[in-house]
């Protein structure tokens, strides 16, 4: 488990999902909690439930630049200092393809995933500067590597968020401020269900049934939990990450190592179908390539 203690952290989209699943990671490794997000129950509850002093909730829209630089500021005057940011609010965005765009909707969703993360950075960097240094860390997605795996507008945010992470941990590296991104692969959240448009109760349900249903998707045999994320940021937060910068970090379960066929032997051999070789020919082929 990563080490924390002594830091102040603010994490976006925070009540939900994976940005809770932060909240929980975090505070356990030693840190102080800004947790931001819109669903203010969800939020309020986590300073009952970890205390006062170790959370504190702020209603905080990441697309607003003013309440993004007020949030900032709310880890200095609470907790007297900001060393690590992890931009991570976000959602499905405009379902919408490059035939059919929705601009309105390709505007909103690019504001969301990718204006937030290059704002948010800019707001808490001259803190971190008083502080001698931090970490970022930025959501990506296992979208920004292929297609596939989500609308085309999410998915190019998400490649920007990555790209964004690079260049920005070369510039901000003369302050000691190391940036990185995670690209997850399918975590069972409310994602799913929130981007259809589902009420964040059915959302929330619709979470436990991805779980249920989801896991042979990947190589690894099972869904991916918000924690597998959290404990990730959390190393890239901690100073045992005190070398690592600029990096995209997929944890995927495996899903993206290659065809189905790659990692799955009841999938079959689609690549030597295509090719029209035969299993027998396969075989002979196989036993050609042995070394022994
Ligand atoms: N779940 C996955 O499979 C998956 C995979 C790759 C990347 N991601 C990314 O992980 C991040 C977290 O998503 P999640 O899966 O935990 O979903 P989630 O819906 O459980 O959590 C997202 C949170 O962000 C908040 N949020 C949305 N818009 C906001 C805004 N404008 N301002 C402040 N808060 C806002 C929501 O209220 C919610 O609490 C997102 O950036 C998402 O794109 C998720």
């Amino acid at each position: 488990m990563a080490d924390l203690s002594g830091k102040v952290a603010v994490i976006t989209g925070a009540a939900s999902g994976i940005g809770l699943a932060g909240v929980e990671v975090f505070v356990e490794a030693g840190a102080k909690v800004i947790a931001a997000d819109l669903q203010d129950d969800k939020g309020k509850a986590l300073e009952a439930r970890f205390g006062a002093e170790n959370v504190a909730y702020r209603t905080c829209n990441v697309t607003d630049n003013d309440a993004l630089k007020a949030l900032m500021q709310s880890a200095v005057d609470t907790f007297g200092g900001l060393d690590i940011l992890w931009n991570n609010a976000g959602s499905g965005g405009t379902p919408t393809g490059v035939e059919d765009l929705d601009l309105a909707g390709y505007d909103m969703t690019m504001d969301l995933l990718l204006k937030s993360v290059f704002a948010g950075t800019h707001f808490a960097v001259p803190h971190m500067v008083a502080r001698g240094g931090g970490s970022v860390v930025n959501t990506s997605s296992i979208s920004a590597v292929c297609a596939g795996y989500a609308p085309i507008t999410y998915s190019v945010a998400k490649k920007a968020v990555a790209h964004f992470s690079k260049l920005a941990a070369a510039e901000l590296s003369k302050h000691q401020i190391r940036v990185n991104a995670i690209l997850p692969g399918f975590i069972a959240t409310s994602i799913f269900g929130a981007s259809l448009g589902l009420p964040r109760e059915q959302a929330d349900q619709m979470a436990e049934m991805v779980a249920q249903n989801g896991g042979a998707m990947q190589p690894i045999g099972r869904i991916g939990k918000g924690t597998d994320i959290a404990q990730m940021a959390a190393f890239l937060a901690s100073d045992e990450a005190g070398f690592v910068t600029g990096g995209e970090f997929l944890v995927d379960g495996g899903m993206t190592v290659g065809p189905r066929h790659s990692w799955n032997e009841s999938e079959g051999g689609p690549l030597l179908d295509a090719l029209g070789i035969t299993p027998e020919q396969a075989e002979a082929m196989a036993a050609v390539m042995k070394l022994d």
